[in-house]
């Protein structure tokens, strides 16, 4: 483990260090150095058209990248950062296409963790994507970081991330995506709102509508599917795999269908309370499941969730039971970004 002095260091003379945000670990290199930056391509064994989040720790390191053109973005700015929320914005040509991937934007966030804004402060502008390898969880704690790359791995210990989810990833009008190259029904779709979310996160939809009205770029399945095979495609993360652990993920309604399970895996419950009975404990228990809940703590749910899938896969279980949260009563802001996630790790995308 680093001290912030030697990640300092380290990543101005051109090295990839990883560090901890409020969202996930992020794998980090100074983003004037495109050496480093294709270094985390290689690392990560993420393809070259997946563009990085330029993290800043303060305004004035805007400045070299891009310049927030709108009202709506201005506002959005001022309320979330530092937070976990990514605004892809017009790209200034300075910019390494190495890390916008050859698009005319650049997503950009400042992150709310004290440490690594100080980091910030004294690096500079530094790229980071999330700390796994590419088709892993997003790592939620640096033991999972060190996981993926090895026990050596240099790493800025933050403690284990406040949210667990990566951010909100989110662009304003007019920057939405135009149709430039081979047509698809996706990218030539009109969009009609004036904010456009391209990955949920723990800023909600909600949240945002006091600024304007807000879609989801992904609502449907067909349209994922476009998106996989297109060429045009505006926030390219979208259409890799993602979340997924090696164990099959599915959603658990009730406590009958536990009876019909055959093979121990993992419980994940969002709350203890009935349908979930002594009955019901005592299976886990006797039959070997290993159960987890968050005592109807939303927070703790996300950010235990990509947790409780490394721990299924290092533990060699093959099934996570996830209970079904989707009409769950209660709601959080956290309550779309959390089900995306779970989702993708159900389809495997
Ligand atoms: O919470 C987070 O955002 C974490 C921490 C480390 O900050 N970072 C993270 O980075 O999740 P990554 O690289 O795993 O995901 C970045 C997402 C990808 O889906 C990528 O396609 C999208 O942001 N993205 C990046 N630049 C973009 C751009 N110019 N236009 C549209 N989408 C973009
Ligand atoms: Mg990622």
């Amino acid at each position: 483990m680093l001290s912030t002095n030697e990640a300092v260091r380290r990543l101005k003379q051109g090295e990839v260090v990883a560090i901890p945000t409020e969202t996930v670990y992020g794998l980090a290199a100074d983003a004037s150095k495109l050496l480093a930056i294709q270094q985390i391509f290689t690392l990560k064994q993420r393809p070259s058209d997946n563009p990085l989040i330029i993290h800043i720790g303060c305004m004035n390191q805007l400045d070299e990248f891009s310049k927030p053109m709108t009202e709506i973005e201005l506002r959005i700015i001022k309320k979330f950062w530092p937070g976990p929320l990514t605004l892809v914005l017009p790209r200034k040509k300075n910019v390494l296409d190495a890390i916008t991937a050859g698009l005319n934007t650049v997503a950009v966030r400042m992150p709310n963790h004290s440490k690594c804004l100080n980091l910030l402060q004294k690096t500079g502008p530094l790229v980071a994507p999330s700390a796994n390898l590419s088709g892993t969880p997003s790592p939620s704690k640096s033991e999972h970081v060190l996981s993926d790359f090895g026990e050596n791995f240099p790493v800025l210990d933050g403690g284990d991330c406040a949210i667990g989810i990566e951010s909100t990833v989110l662009t304003c009008r007019p920057n939405y995506p135009t149709t430039t190259g081979q047509q698809s029904s996706c990218a030539s779709r009109k969009f009609q709102s004036d904010i456009l979310i391209y990955r949920p996160g723990a800023i909600s939809a909600e949240e945002l509508s006091e600024f304007g009205s807000v879609e989801y770029y992904t609502p449907s399945h067909s349209i994922k599917d476009t998106l996989r095979t297109s060429n045009v495609t505006p926030s390219p993360g979208l259409k890799y795999r993602h979340y997924a652990p090696k164990a099959t993920v599915e959603w658990l309604s009730d406590v009958e269908q536990l009876e019909t399970l055959r093979y121990p895996g993992v419980i994940f419950l969002l709350d203890k309370t009935p349908p979930y009975t002594q009955s019901f404990t005592d299976k886990v228990v006797k039959d070997g499941y290993s159960l987890l809940c968050c005592e109807g703590s939303w927070k703790r749910f996300g950010q235990l969730l990509y947790d409780t899938f490394r721990m299924a896969d290092k533990e060699n279980y093959t099934r996570i039971f996830i209970q079904d949260i989707r009409k769950h009563v209660a709601t959080s802001s956290l309550k779309d970004a959390i089900i995306n996630r779970i989702e993708k790790a159900i389809s495997g995308h």
